[in-house]
């Protein structure tokens, strides 16, 4: 068997990133992990070696300390750098934004000089379908103009996905894509690895099984007059190892691209919308047990709806969401149940 490709995975310990650290393995790349643990937990190594039955190596430390990064791009010689490593809270974002544009600006400026001074040829960058805005035509794709950032959060992620296309575009020999989630949710199957939400969740589907776990007491419902057909958000939601799974399928599309620059965007998602009111019946038929909402206004900020056009992805990767909005909430549910096991 041929040598397995090294991979950086900044913010491997984290949600998205520690569930792409398991498709790695399995595709047989050798991923290596930095994070800094500042919105995740070592505890995330230890399940995500339980599922794999071996060990991971990882580095604990800010991917903006230069000194660390060179340290670790001149102990390995990585084919590829999957960059997660960022702050995430929208509202959190808008009342510390120097907070947000400094670690997910900076973050990546170490990277890029990093790939680019230890010539790493592939750069995977998380993106958000936030970029988007409330798109005037659905589905979106990735040719759908984008609107202005509605928080700090969103326009570092339009800013970063301009400084990679510019870097990429300077006949830089690096090749880059930047991945536009849309809703990610769902677990590993084994429950041992899952989304770990710090204090009060913001997102829907952490909050659904919380309150159904007995965690939160009442699930609000942010608003049922938008024009939609059961007048609830709608939104792409797509499991995490599908997401995961793309992430592969961009290193390996990355490597087979012939030119030494190369830059591309790609929607992740479903295709298919969901409303809040169809999320919380799926929930319940899945999961067997009622789940206690009531309606309350609209969130400031929440566009009505979105959903992908993901056909670039499709072809281009070779790659298709195949996991059902059920099998994640199943997933959800399980992971929930066997973190609220432990004291
Ligand atoms: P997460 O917070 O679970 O994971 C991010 C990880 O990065 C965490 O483990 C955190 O400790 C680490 N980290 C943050 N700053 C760091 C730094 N300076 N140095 C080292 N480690 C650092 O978030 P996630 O949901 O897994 O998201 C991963 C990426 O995907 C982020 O860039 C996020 O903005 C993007 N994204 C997420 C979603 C979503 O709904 N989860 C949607 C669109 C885009
Ligand atoms: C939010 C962010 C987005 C970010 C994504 C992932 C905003 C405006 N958008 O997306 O930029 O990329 O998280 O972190 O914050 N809902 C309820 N009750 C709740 C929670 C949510 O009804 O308690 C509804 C929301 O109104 C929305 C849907 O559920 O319609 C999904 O919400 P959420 O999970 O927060 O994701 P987004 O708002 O789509």
């Amino acid at each position: 068997m041929s040598k397995s490709k090294q991979v950086l995975v900044t913010g491997g310990a984290g949600y998205i990133g520690s569930h792409t650290v398991v498709s790695l393995v399995n595709a047989n790349y050798k991923p290596i992990i930095l994070d800094d643990f500042s919105n995740s937990n070592p505890q995330v190594i230890e399940g995500i070696q339980d599922i794999l039955q071996e060990s991971i190596t990882y580095y604990r430390g800010d991917c903006r300390d230069w000194d660390l990064v060179s340290s670790i791009f001149n102990e390995h010689q990585f084919d590829g750098v999957i960059h997660f490593a960022a702050s995430k809270a929208v509202g959190e974002s808008v009342e510390q934004p120097l907070r947000y544009y400094g670690n997910n600006l900076d973050s990546l400026m170490v990277m890029l000089r990093a790939v680019e001074q230890f010539k790493v040829p592939n750069l995977v960058f998380s993106s958000s379908c936030t970029v988007y805005g409330q798109p005037d035509h659905l589905p979106v794709t990735e040719e759908t103009e984008r609107k202005p950032a509605a928080s700090p959060y969103g326009n570092t992620k339009k800013i970063s996905e301009d400084i990679i296309f510019d870097v990429v575009g300077s006949a830089a020999n690096l090749k880059a894509v930047s991945l536009r989630y849309f809703n990610p949710i769902g677990a590993h199957p084994s429950a041992k690895i899952g989304e770990l939400p710090l204090g009060t969740p913001n997102n829907l589907i952490p909050f659904v099984t919380q309150t159904a776990a007995g965690i939160r007491d009442v699930l609000t419902v942010f608003g049922d007059d938008y024009n939609t057909p059961d007048g609830t958000c709608i939104r792409d939601y797509i499991h995490v190892m599908d997401l995961s799974d793309a992430h592969v399928r961009s290193l390996t599309y990355l490597e087979e691209q012939s030119e030494s620059s190369y830059y591309e965007v790609f929607n992740l998602g479903t295709g298919k919308g969901t409303s809040v009111m169809e999320v919380i019946k799926s929930f319940q038929e899945v999961a067997g047990v009622p789940l206690n909402y009531r309606v309350g206004p609209r969130r400031s900020g929440d566009i009505e709806q979105i959903f992908a056009s993901v056909k670039k992805a499709e072809k281009a990767l070779n790659w298709k969401a195949l996991k059902t909005m059920k099998q994640a909430l199943a997933d959800t549910w399980k992971w929930q149940q066997a973190i609220s096991k432990i004291p």
